[in-house]
């Protein structure tokens, strides 16, 4: 596999990261996972935009340009004759003795890119999934997509021992998103999502679903849900970038809707389907 460090391309045994990198000693970067589909990057732009954001909101200056950074993936993506599966990117604050402060401005960022083939979930996006309930211990800037992924990390580990898929997180009783996805119900028609704000990350996959239902007039409500409500529920189902749509059949013990993936889940994927072919 041919990796891109700091604008270099290089075979992975070949990459090197400082013991001091600050992205492994405070989790002090971000990063974005973006598909590839048929050799074609998918919403790259939104994803480096939210690149962008996530490094002003933490004071990082990103070492290169948007443009340089797209040019570079499109030949990383050429390099390694990547047809479909994802690319992560990651940018740490650089490397300098350890100390929490900010190093100095001579200490460059750091930059990482390097295609993954994650399994597509074919058949968890057909049969449905579980997701066991968890209190969501993240700090309050879930939507700066950053390194610091320890709660997201304990959250999913605590549903895979319980045999479910992923974690549903949620502030005393408030649902919020998943370990790694966005989470929706639908009710009566209507889809419902939390709100995009500092509690979640904002999904590029979520932003395509809003706009699918604006171009199909299918109602979408950015409003909390709270776990107490999920007995009302028709469907409900999780979106991110490596998952696509999922549908969601149970919550802990407690069975969605008729407790397979609904109609308007599968209308939603097939919507879905066509915007990345
Ligand atoms: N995760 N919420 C969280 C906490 C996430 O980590 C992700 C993505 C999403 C969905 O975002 P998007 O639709 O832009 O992929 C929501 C990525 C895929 C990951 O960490 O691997």
């Amino acid at each position: 596999m041919i990796i891109l460090q700091n604008g270099v391309f290089k075979e992975r045994e070949e990459a090197y990261l400082d013991l001091d990198d600050r992205g492994c000693q405070f989790g002090d970067g971000v990063y974005e996972v973006v598909g590839v589909y048929e050799g074609a990057f998918f919403t790259l732009d939104e994803h480096l935009e939210r690149l962008e954001r996530s490094s002003r909101e933490i004071r990082l200056v990103l070492p290169l340009s948007i443009e340089e950074l797209k040019q570079s993936l499109s030949e990383l993506a050429e390099k390694n004759g990547l047809e479909n599966g994802s690319v992560y990117i990651q940018v740490t604050r650089g490397a300098c003795a350890r100390n929490h402060a900010f190093p100095d401005s001579s200490v460059r960022a750091e930059w990482l890119a390097y295609p993954m083939n994650p399994r597509k979930p074919s058949l968890e996006q057909l049969h449905g999934v579980g997701l066991k309930t968890s209190e969501d211990m993240r700090w309050l800037r879930c939507d700066i997509k950053s390194l610091n992924l320890l709660g997201n990390v304990m959250a999913k580990q605590e549903a895979l021992e319980n045999g479910c898929y992923e974690a549903l997180l949620h502030r005393n009783g408030m649902i919020t998103e998943g370990a790694s996805t966005n989470f929706y119900v639908i009710k009566d028609g209507a889809v419902y999502t939390h709100p995009a704000n500092n509690l979640i990350l904002n999904g590029i996959t979520r932003m395509k679903i809003k706009e699918i239902c604006n171009n199909e007039n299918i109602p979408f409500y950015e409003q909390p849900f709270q776990l107490g409500n999920l007995k009302e529920a028709d469907e409900a189902f999780i979106t991110s970038t490596t998952i696509e749509i999922v549908p969601v059949k149970l919550v802990d013990h407690q069975i969605i809707g008729s407790g397979v993936p609904g109609s308007l889940t599968r209308k939603l994927q097939e919507l879905f389907k066509q915007e990345i072919q």
